[in-house]
């Protein structure tokens, strides 16, 4: 196990993956009088701050969702302001990622983002491979139903091509047909900006995850707020269906 910090309440370890719905940049910026970009730009502000954290408490995976395969229905403008964000982001930040020991992976409909994101997240996914301080795993063009049906039709062409027979269809089986394969369910879901709602994120993984819903606005979001959030994961009893 890595090293755990003492910048916790308990001993008890961290969770192995936060998941991390980052809602409200919008308003944030609406509420200032500023555009909506100046929202967005500050939420890839609070990025940075919680990867930080949550290598400094012993997170293993950090799934952030980014954007979701709803959010094309967005007014162009916005869209195009948003793919230039991630630009600069994915220029900017890769380095230092890679120097954290940050391995960056992408989950999302890669064919609906302009080519040239494209290459940079190929880039970024070579680039950081084999880093194990954590897996930030980046949601973007992202829909659960979207992944779930894909996995179905996986299946289903194994299936067709006489590899797997429908009786040995499994949970297991059926997992390694996600795009999330490999990685640990999340333990904890953070959701920002007051909104309780999953908005198709990782439905098949979140069966079990705690979630804890916050009124903070995703671009004042802090490394404070991730700790606060794992003190309160830390607070539950997790049952998983059978007796306490
Ligand atoms: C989250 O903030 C970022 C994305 C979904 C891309 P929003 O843009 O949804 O901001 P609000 O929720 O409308 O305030
Ligand atoms: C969810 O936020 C998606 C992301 C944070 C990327 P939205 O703002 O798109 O969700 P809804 O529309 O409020 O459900
Ligand atoms: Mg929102």
């Amino acid at each position: 196990m890595k090293l755990v910090s003492s910048l916790l309440e308990t001993s008890l370890p961290p969770p192995v993956h936060v998941g991390i719905i980052m809602d409200g940049n919008r308003r944030w910026a609406k509420g200032r009088g500023r555009p909506r970009i100046d929202g967005h730009l500050r939420g890839m502000e609070a990025v940075r701050k919680v990867v930080k954290g949550s290598i400094a408490l012993g997170v293993e995976y950090l799934t952030l969702y980014a954007f979701s395969i709803e959010n094309w229905k967005r007014p162009a403008a916005e869209i195009r302001s948003l793919m230039g964000l991630l630009r600069l982001y994915l220029r900017q930040e890769i380095k230092d990622l890679d120097q954290q020991g940050v391995q960056v992976l992408f989950i999302g409909h890669r064919t609906l983002l302009p080519d040239d994101i494209v290459s940079l997240i190929e880039e970024a996914e070579e680039q950081t491979k084999g880093n194990t301080n954590l897996n930030l795993v980046v949601a973007l063009s992202y829909g659960a139903r979207q992944e779930i049906t894909a996995a179905a039709q996986s299946v289903a062409r194994q299936v067709e091509a006489g590899e797997l027979d429908v009786s040995e269809i499994d949970e297991t089986v059926f997992m390694k047909h996600l795009e999330t394969a490999g990685m640990p369910d999340p333990d904890l879901v953070i959701r920002t900006s007051g909104e309780q709602r999953i908005s198709n994120f990782l439905l098949w993984q979140v069966a079990y995850a705690e979630f804890i819903f916050v009124d903070t606005l995703w671009p004042d979001f802090s490394d404070d707020d991730l700790r606060e959030a794992i003190n309160e994961y830390h607070r539950r009893e997790r049952r998983y269906g059978a007796a306490g």
